[in-house]
């Protein structure tokens, strides 16, 4: 499921962008936080914007700056992200503040306890906490309950997280992933178990 949408942008994201490559840059330039990368939004942009009228909530998962989670504040969902490093939720919260957008950020892991993990999924260079306290309870939500799921996995990590969405995900959960390589996939993988 692709949602090739073409909306204008809204005012004051261009801004919201910039701010965050700005932040990204003096991350990287002191050699903090290896981990993060950011995706392509403006495609994710397009994308939630096309699952407008369809969804209400939209959780980003490992939601470094928080931009995809702002976003999807600004299009009028409710938005909510979940991040492992509590420096990164720090300057979410800074960057969602600055630009008026109401996200719920949570320190933990967006790995839910009930997961059983498939160690044939996991190999040496996997760079997703595997083993810290889920942040769903912070929430009061869990993976079932959101809408929507946005996540940009590592390319070797794409499996896990389907496989998260497929034993924990909601049955009407929509799974959104950027890889730099395809782009943006929209897929429907929960059970509702
Ligand atoms: C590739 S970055 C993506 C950042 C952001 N979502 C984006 O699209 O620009 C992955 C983020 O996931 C975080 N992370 C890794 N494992 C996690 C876990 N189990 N739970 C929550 N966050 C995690 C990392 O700290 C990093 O900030």
């Amino acid at each position: 499921m692709n949602h090739p949408t073409h909306v204008p942008i809204l005012p004051g994201l261009e801004e919201l962008w910039d701010e965050a490559g700005a932040i990204w840059d003096r991350l990287h330039e002191r050699g903090e936080f290896f981990n993060f990368v950011a995706s392509d939004y403006r495609a994710v942009y397009q994308t939630l914007a096309g699952l407008q009228g369809q969804a209400e909530t939209v959780l980003e998962w490992g939601s470094g700056l928080g931009v995809v989670a702002i976003m999807a504040a600004q299009l009028g969902f409710d938005a909510y992200g979940i991040e492992i490093e509590p420096k990164l939720i720090e300057l979410a919260d800074g960057l969602a503040r600055r630009h008026n957008a109401q996200v719920e950020f949570a320190l933990g892991s967006y790995v839910p306890g009930d997961y059983e993990l498939d160690t044939e999924l996991v190999d040496a260079d996997f760079r997703t906490s595997l083993d810290d306290a889920p942040a769903y309870d912070s929430l009061d939500m869990e993976l079932r309950d959101f809408d929507v799921v946005f996540v940009y996995p590592w390319p070797n990590e794409r499996a896990l997280h389907q496989d998260i969405m497929r034993q924990c995900g909601g049955p009407h959960s929509l799974f959104v992933t950027f890889d730099v390589r395809e782009g943006l996939a929209v897929e429907r993988l929960g059970n509702g178990r």
